[in-house]
């Protein structure tokens, strides 16, 4: 796929086929990601690949909850703005949208001191590991894939990586689910932005 092709046709899905994925194609689209820049040369990154349904289920016990929790939301907020809409589609799909995915990868990165952090680059291992994230996604796009993401909250990311057996230290940025996008998945409504919106040539 040509480079502005994957830019454009990257979303976020939430539905899939059952179809799975080749292990081969996971580590492609995983190379792209150890290819993100980096702040400090190291690449302290690991993934965790949740692949049976009980390794998923496992993981992904803390999110299901929440997303139980969002359930009475749906409603109030279907009636809203696009971010409302966005928010009333995607929240009650945070469990279905991983735990059904025929892979889940938990990126992870050595974070000490990002929860502390005073200035910007403080929080240079977690700008990198969203590039990694980025790629992530980009790569899944261009091998015909597509991706799910959810962000935990509050202390959900401790709560699954110790459920993992990841190292202290380390912190989960976010749970990327990987697959064939269902036939007929739904594609959210966004705000356009237009380049012309957002230049200030020389001065804002
Ligand atoms: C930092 C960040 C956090 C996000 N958190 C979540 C999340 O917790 N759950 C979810 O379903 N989507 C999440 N998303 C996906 C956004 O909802 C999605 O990117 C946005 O609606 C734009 O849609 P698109 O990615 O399909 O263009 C997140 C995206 C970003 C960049």
């Amino acid at each position: 796929m040509e480079f502005y092709d994957v830019i454009n046709e990257r979303h976020m899905v939430r539905e899939w086929k059952s179809e799975d994925i080749s292990m081969e194609v996971l580590e492609r689209i995983l190379a792209a990601g150890l290819k993100a820049p980096t702040h400090d040369h190291r690449r302290n990154w690991e993934f965790i690949i949740l692949h049976s349904r009980r390794e998923r289920e496992a993981a992904l016990q803390f999110a299901k909850a929440w997303s139980v929790s969002q359930e009475e939301q749906k409603e109030v907020s279907a009636l809203g703005s696009i971010p409302q809409r966005m928010y009333a589609y995607a929240m009650p799909r945070q469990y279905s949208m991983l735990v059904t995915a025929p892979y889940v990868v938990i990126p992870v990165f050595k974070g000490a001191g990002i929860f502390g952090a005073r200035a910007v680059n403080g929080l240079n291992s977690f700008a990198s590991i969203w590039c990694v994230v980025e790629n992530i996604l980009l790569a899944a796009t261009a091998e015909g894939l597509a991706c799910s993401m959810r962000i935990p909250v509050g202390a959900e990311g401790e709560q699954v990586t110790s459920v993992l057996g990841v190292p202290e230290g380390y912190v989960m940025p976010c749970y990327i689910g990987i697959g064939h996008p269902a036939e007929n998945a739904h594609v959210v409504e966004q705000i356009e932005k237009t380049v012309k919106d957002t230049l200030h040539l020389g001065k804002w």
